[in-house]
């Protein structure tokens, strides 16, 4: 028999480690009743990460409580992330480091959404050095970076690097709130939906199986990938939060289920599912989705449901991870326009 483990068992141990305070927690869920009948689909709840409050919010603002806490104590003094030109990550670095006084860098790339818009706005708002090299030199200029700030005497952190394992352990504590107000409704899910980078869904999952609880999670990936090395990786870091949770548990890939066939042509380019996603839900609710993220992951869940996965008779649960600052930099995909003037 697994061995399980209580919520304050839970809790006990994620009250050893270090945490700073960022999120505005608990997050919401919401009922989303219009949606779930323009989908033709189960009960869907919606909980909302996107509401983590600081700089527009975001699972990355849940996630840095720990990822960044051995960082502050250790006395790093730069945080520095790179990926997209719209990354929500490089956002939430710049914030959070304005937050802790810290100095920022972004080691982005020159990529088409490369615009003084969204999250590339708002991570100069936040005061961040940015760089966007061409896609081709960005980890040559990530690692020259780096140089350049050791040398002039900074201790940098990369919040995506660094610490990775501890961002799965804050959705280990997510997954505690989340089902203590699943339980306080007498709500009992039969699925958790949501974009599948990898650590939320992780922390989810080493949650629910530490509970004892069967739940099924489905992650839609928001990259393509080798399903094969992604669920290795899963694996492995879901290994990793049951070693620093001193959990006696096996996660298997099974455990995992994830899914890339919604990611279209690439990150970050908009399908017409996750066009209909956003449109749908923005329509039906007056909610927003983000077009590299859930706007993928709603996708999946709608094609889900109409390939007869889930009934008008179950409830879903879809996390709300976050990324809405990205939709301004997406006009044209998202097939907006001005009207024409009339004269
Ligand atoms: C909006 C959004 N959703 C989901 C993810 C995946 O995050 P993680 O792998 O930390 O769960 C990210 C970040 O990469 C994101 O920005």
């Amino acid at each position: 028999m697994p061995k399980t483990y209580t919520p304050q068992q839970l809790r006990q141990r994620l009250d050893r480690l270090p945490r700073l305070q960022l999120a505005a927690l608990p997050t919401p869920l919401d009922d989303l009743p219009r949606f779930s009948s323009a989908v033709g689909g189960p009960r869907i709840l919606m909980k909302r990460e996107d509401l983590t409050g600081l700089a527009m919010g975001g699972n990355k603002i849940r996630e840095f409580e720990y990822s960044i806490a051995p960082a502050v104590e250790s006395g790093c003094d730069v945080l520095i992330h790179g990926a997209a030109a719209q990354s929500n990550q490089s956002r939430t670095t710049a914030a959070v480091a304005a937050r802790l006084g810290m100095k920022a860098v972004q080691v982005g790339r020159a990529d088409e959404h490369a615009q003084i818009q969204g999250n590339l706005l708002l991570t100069h708002l936040f005061g961040a050095e940015v760089h966007l090299p061409p896609p081709e030199q960005q980890s040559a200029t990530m690692q020259q970076t780096l140089d350049r700030l050791r040398t002039a005497g900074h201790k940098p952190y990369n919040t995506s690097s660094d610490g990775a394992a501890y961002r799965g352990i804050a959705y280990v504590d997510g997954f505690l709130e989340l089902w203590s107000q699943l339980q306080e409704r007498g709500i009992e899910p039969d699925v958790v939906y949501l974009a599948s980078g990898a650590h939320t869904h992780t922390g989810m999952v080493v949650a629910a199986r530490a509970l004892g609880l069967p739940l099924r999670f489905v992650g839609i990936s928001p990259s393509p990938r080798d399903d094969e090395v992604a669920a290795q990786n899963m694996t492995q870091l879901a290994a990793e939060h049951c070693r620093i949770l001193d959990l006696d548990l096996e996660i298997t890939p099974a455990d995992l289920e994830s899914y890339a066939e919604f990611v279209g042509p690439g990150y970050g380019v908009v399908t017409d599912g996750s066009r209909e996603a956003l449109q749908l839900l923005a329509r039906s609710e007056g909610l927003l989705l983000d077009p590299c993220y859930t706007g993928k992951a709603m996708a999946g869940l709608i094609a889900h449901v109409r390939a007869g996965w889930w009934t008008a008779e179950q409830t879903a649960v879809f996390v709300h991870t976050g990324g809405t600052p990205a939709l301004f930099a997406y006009a044209d995909e998202l097939g907006l326009e001005l009207p024409e003037a009339k004269t």
